[in-house]
């Protein structure tokens, strides 16, 4: 590694799971802020940074949302049945459930918005209604967010049902038509502890040359 290198950095990336439980306490307003500058630190095309945010700490919002959150899962899953066993799926489906049910206790919503911009490969004749959100550009700053969260102390945890209900957030929270809401990420201080992600290793999905062949 050279002189600059930060090998901590490779612990905390592999350790920011999704929190899905968190205490109500409050997250300091310079925290928050810590957090959001570390996600505008993210590269987008041209450098555009087509993202905005909208935070939701009323109890009134929150509630809002999250009564609405709770319908949509409910509209396209049906109400989360969870089984009472140690596997890692009920214990995954439990903190679903939490999320689902505390929503509105947990003190920041923060909806992360993107500009809407169409993607280069739509040519401009079969462009129809309006363009997506710029995922691509969106994301980094999100998983900035999320690493900014864990090295704080913060729990985070990335979640899209929100699309269900958009119409309906953009008319309550005043968002402009030419953003989309790309993640709304509930952040607090988590109920449990941190650990390590479950994933693939690179080296199973990583081809040299040719799809399949692995490294040698
Ligand atoms: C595009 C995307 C959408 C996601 N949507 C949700 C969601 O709606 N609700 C949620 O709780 N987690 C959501 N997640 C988080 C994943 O469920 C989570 O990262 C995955 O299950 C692995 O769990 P871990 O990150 O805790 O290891 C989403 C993640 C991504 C990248």
């Amino acid at each position: 590694m050279t002189s600059d290198a930060n090998p901590r950095f490779f612990d905390l990336v592999g350790n920011v799971r999704a929190m899905r439980r968190l205490k109500p306490d409050p997250v300091p307003r310079d925290l928050l802020f810590k957090v959001l500058e570390a996600g505008v630190q993210a590269p987008s095309g041209m450098n555009t940074q087509p993202w905005s945010f909208v935070v939701l700490e009323e109890p009134e919002s929150k509630a809002w949302f999250a009564e609405r959150y709770k319908a949509a899962i409910e509209s396209r899953f049906g109400v989360l049945q969870v089984p009472e066993d140690d596997s890692k799926a009920a214990r995954q489906g439990r903190a679903l459930r939490y999320q689902i049910d505390h929503l509105h206790e947990f003190p920041v919503l923060l909806l992360v918005a993107g500009k809407r911009d169409w993607p280069f490969k739509v040519p401009p004749e079969e462009r129809v209604g309006q363009a997506p959100p710029n995922y691509g550009a969106v994301y980094p700053c999100v998983q900035n967010i999320l690493l900014a969260c864990r090295a704080v102390g913060l729990g985070a945890a990335l979640t899209t049902m929100h699309q269900v209900f958009e119409d309906e957030l953009h008319e309550r929270f005043g968002i402009p038509e030419d953003y989309g809401v790309v993640v709304t990420m509930p952040i607090g201080y988590p109920m449990g502890r941190f650990g390590p992600v479950t994933r693939r290793p690179a080296r199973e999905i990583t081809y040299f040359e040719s799809w399949g062949r692995l490294e040698s």
